[in-house]
């Protein structure tokens, strides 16, 4: 399959424009049972229509991901909330009117027009309105409702710019629409409203206490909390081993100093026995470190920096061929916890405390 690539610039979206006409041809592909990559506020997302059976089917073939793990339905209007879903609580609007457009996901009871294949089976559906023009345009031109997993193949981490969806998707899809590098870089926070108090099930951008501040009392999914016990997350996708780069992943935390110590002395241990090895350090430290290859992935004080550039500097790590990668802990309150959610499932959660 050839995959068109298209650069738009969300500036140049006005009605009639040549942009304008590119976004509705991406909506008559998903129309029509295609896939059409596209950028989010988050990550870069894999798009058909989330209520054909088929186009679902589509994307778990295009991801290799395995059916059990259900699909975000993307809307570009609250009021297009009503038909997919059944009994929808109060909460929702309240979280909705402060959230939306942005980097939230509820998880609330599906209506009969939401097909299985879409919510891998559950009689729960998955709903966001993403803040990304594009994506918006988008949604309304394919008739409203999207589903979008992040735009990689099962096992990478997620795409923050069109040419990490190319790497992963050309050939498997029918379009790519590059808007740049993503804003956020993290996939969004997962709240299910189906329990009460409601719970977090993938935490993100949207943080436990954003959240009490709109609903009140707000519990976290305990496997997430407590990662090494075993524990099954209550979304599907938080089992799997996402996210994973090739190279052998080990997170440190400790005092910097330590830190860097202990990791100097592996980097030396790696030399030895001829492995390539990486460092995932920040701007402050990345001088401190002899490995093969040291990156940044932002300022220690600004937890946004890392979140946009972590899954970047996995594939980057990938690209280059390492074998061994050691990477500093960050902090793991507010963003810091969808941050070190993530860093920690592509370690698989191997933690050194030093
Ligand atoms: O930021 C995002 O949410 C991105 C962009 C593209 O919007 N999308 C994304 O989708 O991260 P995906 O498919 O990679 O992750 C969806 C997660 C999975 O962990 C899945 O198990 C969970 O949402 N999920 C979906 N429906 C669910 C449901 N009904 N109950 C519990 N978890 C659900
Ligand atoms: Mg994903």
């Amino acid at each position: 399959m050839e995959t068109k690539e298209i650069i738009i610039e969300v500036e140049n979206i006005r009605d009639g424009s040549r942009e304008d006409k590119l976004l509705r041809q991406a909506g008559d592909i998903i129309r029509g049972g295609g896939l059409v990559a596209f950028p989010t506020e988050t990550v870069y997302g894999l798009g058909g229509d989330a209520l054909n059976k088929e186009s679902s089917q589509k994307i778990y073939e295009a991801k290799g991901r395995p059916s059990d793990n259900p699909l975000i339905v993307h809307i570009a209007n609250w009021e297009d909330i009503f038909s997919i879903t059944a009994n929808l609580p109060q909460v929702a609007k309240a979280m909705a009117d402060v959230f939306w457009p942005g980097p939230l996901t509820m998880i609330l009871q599906k209506s009969d027009s939401v097909p299985y294949e879409t919510t891998g089976g559950l009689e729960t559906v998955a709903v966001r309105m993403p803040a990304n023009q594009l994506a918006r345009k988008i949604i309304e031109y394919s008739g409203g409702y999207v589903a979008a997993p992040s735009a990689n193949l099962s096992g990478r981490p997620s795409p923050t710019t069109a040419r990490h969806v190319v790497e992963d998707m050309a050939g498997r899809i029918q379009m790519i629409i590059d808007g740049g590098e993503v804003q956020i870089g993290l996939e969004s926070t997962i709240v299910d409203l189906t329990v009460y108090p409601p719970q977090i099930l993938r935490p993100g951008y949207i943080t436990e206490s954003m959240l009490t501040e709109v609903i009140g009392e707000v519990e976290v999914d305990n496997a997430i909390l407590h990662p090494s016990s075993g524990q099954a997350p209550r979304a599907p996708g938080m089992k799997y081993r996402h996210y994973a780069p090739k190279g052998d992943l080990t997170v440190v935390e400790g005092d910097s100093d330590n830190v860097i110590q202990y990791i100097n002395a592996k980097v030396e241990e790696a030399f030895q026995s001829k492995m390539k090895v990486g460092v995932i350090s920040v701007c402050e430290h990345v001088d401190e470190y002899h490995a093969d290859v040291v990156k940044s992935v932002g300022n220690r004080y600004d937890e946004k920096s890392i979140a946009k550039h972590l899954y970047k500097v996995l594939r980057d790590f990938d690209q280059e061929g390492v074998q061994i990668i050691y990477s500093e802990a960050f902090e793991s309150n507010e963003l810091g916890q969808a941050i070190m959610n993530r860093l920690l499932k592509a370690a698989g959660q191997k933690v050194i405390k030093v």
